[in-house]
């Protein structure tokens, strides 16, 4: 699978991509508009790593950028997400199958352009991060692939919560993923979103983001290493 030898990774957060930068044999730092791009190696593919800002405008910007700018073959957003599904606890990994926006009117996203309700991750790239997660062999948590949504709101109440559920049925929510997949759609770059839970998106959801927040930004990244070697 040799395929994607340059990476685009967005994190919309600075703790979402210390431990990518931590990581990787750094070349240099380009900065174009308010993005600063991190350009390096690791296990030998190219790398750049770029801090998008929190929500749609932000994370779409920065993946348009990213992808003029660099001749990348892919892009990976990486991150945290509250938990929508009930079967996920707290520092749990999910892998995007598909990606939607939970305010944005579906009928509205279908019969105009792009004519499309939800973007579709890469496969290859699903199941790479698969096999990452199944090879850490002292792995605590679960893992779970499927529909993440994304929307411009941190969702911190049980009403906007089930509301969700009701709509969209998806694994997680974020604030970013849905707007780099469409991004990547309409520029035919193949793209994936790997997210761990930081906190339930209910009415705990400000308390527990705080205590979980590094650990889970952490661990998304390290699970994108461990993608990058199996590349
Ligand atoms: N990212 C992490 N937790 C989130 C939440 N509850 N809502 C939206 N984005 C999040």
């Amino acid at each position: 699978m040799d395929s994607f030898n340059k990476i685009g990774i967005i994190g919309a957060m600075e703790v979402e991509i210390e431990v990518l930068l931590k990581n990787i044999e750094y070349l240099k730092s380009v900065k174009y508009g308010m993005f600063e791009f991190f350009q390096g190696l690791f296990a030998g593919k190219e790398l750049v790593i770029v801090k998008s800002g929190a929500g749609k405008v932000n994370s779409s910007s920065c993946a348009q950028m990213l992808i003029d700018k660099y001749d990348i073959d892919c892009i990976i957003n990486t991150g945290i997400a509250g938990g929508i599904s009930e079967n996920l606890n707290v520092c749990d990994l999910v892998i995007s199958k598909e990606v939607t926006y939970h305010d944005v009117n579906p009928i509205f996203m279908k019969d105009f352009f792009p004519f499309k309700e939800s973007f579709e991750a890469d496969l290859k790239l699903v199941y790479l991060a698969i096999k990452a997660v199944e090879g850490i062999d002292d792995r605590t948590y679960k893992y779970f692939s499927g529909r993440i949504v994304s929307g411009d709101k941190f969702v911190s109440a049980m009403n906007d919560k089930l509301k969700i559920v009701e709509r969209y049925d998806p694994l997680c929510v974020e604030m970013e993923g849905a707007s780099i997949g469409h991004v990547c759609y309409l520029n035919r770059v193949p793209f994936v979103v790997i997210r761990s839970i930081s906190d339930g998106a209910d009415d705990q959801a400000e308390e527990t983001y705080k205590k979980f927040e590094r650990r889970a930004a952490e661990q998304s990244s390290n699970i994108i290493l461990e993608m990058i070697k199996l590349i």
